[in-house]
């Protein structure tokens, strides 16, 4: 274990955040109970991880879609790493929703031997660039960095929370034939939100209603989610994890392509060079605008 950063734990090779994360539940990792019908999201962070943890949330339970029951979606799919509330997960009821940033090779046993369904969302990683660079400005659990230039720097060189998306992404990728696991892009979501949640709970293998895939995606649009305190963070982040400023929101812009309006022309081919080279031969596509099919 590396002790040397402020805001970062390294754990066996992957970083996390250093004041959220649970340790003992990390060095138990391995032997983590894994129930047949247990669900994990898995992410790189900023990658649609609460967008996924709604839907998921409005896929398993009917108060959640019907708004019956007032549950915050971070109890409904509790981050297994960083529980911020203490949940405990043994007595919580079947079917268990657990969000996830960890990298493959830290996945408990239970998962490995395809008990249990993840689903993987992943993101274009210059979105997934400047969304970390302004959620890292916001909350004071990571680094702030002051420009765009420097924040790239540690998150090409994985010196940020979730260490490099490169290995993330690759690693679960290609390691896919040892889980349970659908893949779900973040812009396929964003372009089509019905189809996606038709995805997601065919997967799941649960049937839903006509009416229940109007209500689930009625409310995991970002309009919705961005005006849902039980749906995103805002206060999680104000009152239990801590907010720099009273400026920016967990639901920031949620769209494909903002990172045209960051990115210099330089900056722009060097990721270029360099996604080049680390995803060589990689075969999940990518969408870089939203005009692109
Ligand atoms: S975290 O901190 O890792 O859990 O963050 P994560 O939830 O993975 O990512 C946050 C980004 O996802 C966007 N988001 C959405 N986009 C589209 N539609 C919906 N419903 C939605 N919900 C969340 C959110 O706005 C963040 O992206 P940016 O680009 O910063 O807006």
């Amino acid at each position: 274990m590396d002790d040397t950063d402020t805001y970062l734990l390294n754990f066996k090779g992957c970083n996390f955040e250093r004041s959220l994360v649970n340790v003992d539940l990390l060095e138990n990792l391995d032997d983590f109970e894994i129930r047949d019908d247990d669900v994990f999201i898995i992410t790189y962070p900023k990658s649609g991880t609460i967008w996924t943890q709604q839907i998921l949330s409005l896929i398993y339970f009917e108060g959640h879609r019907n708004r019956t029951e007032n549950v915050e979606t971070i109890d409904r799919a509790p981050f297994l790493e960083y529980n911020i509330r203490n949940m405990n997960f043994i007595d919580r009821p079947s079917p268990r929703l657990f969000t996830s940033h960890i990298p493959y090779y830290l996945a408990p046993k239970g998962l490995k031997n395809k008990r249990a369904k993840i689903v993987y969302v992943y993101r274009n990683p210059k979105d997934v660039l400047i969304s970390y660079f302004h959620f890292s400005k916001l909350v004071v659990v990571l680094e702030a960095t002051d420009t765009i230039e420097h924040f790239m720097k540690k998150f090409l060189d994985g010196k940020v929370v979730g260490s490099l998306w490169f290995d993330h992404i690759r690693g679960w990728y290609e390691h896919k034939h040892d889980f349970n696991i659908l893949f779900m892009m973040y812009e396929d979501m964003k372009k089509n939100l019905r189809s996606s949640v038709l995805k997601i709970s065919d997967f799941l293998e649960k049937e839903l209603s006509e009416e229940d895939v109007d209500a689930i995606v009625r409310q995991a649009t970002f309009q919705s989610m961005k005006c849902d305190p039980q749906a995103n963070y805002d206060l999680i982040l104000q009152k239990e994890v801590g907010t720099r400023n009273n400026e920016g929101c967990f639901l920031r812009k949620g769209t494909i392509g903002d990172w045209k309006h960051h990115l210099t022309v330089e900056q722009n081919e060097r990721f270029d060079r360099i996604f080049q080279r680390k995803m060589k031969d990689f075969p999940l596509k990518f969408i870089w605008d939203i005009n692109e099919e």
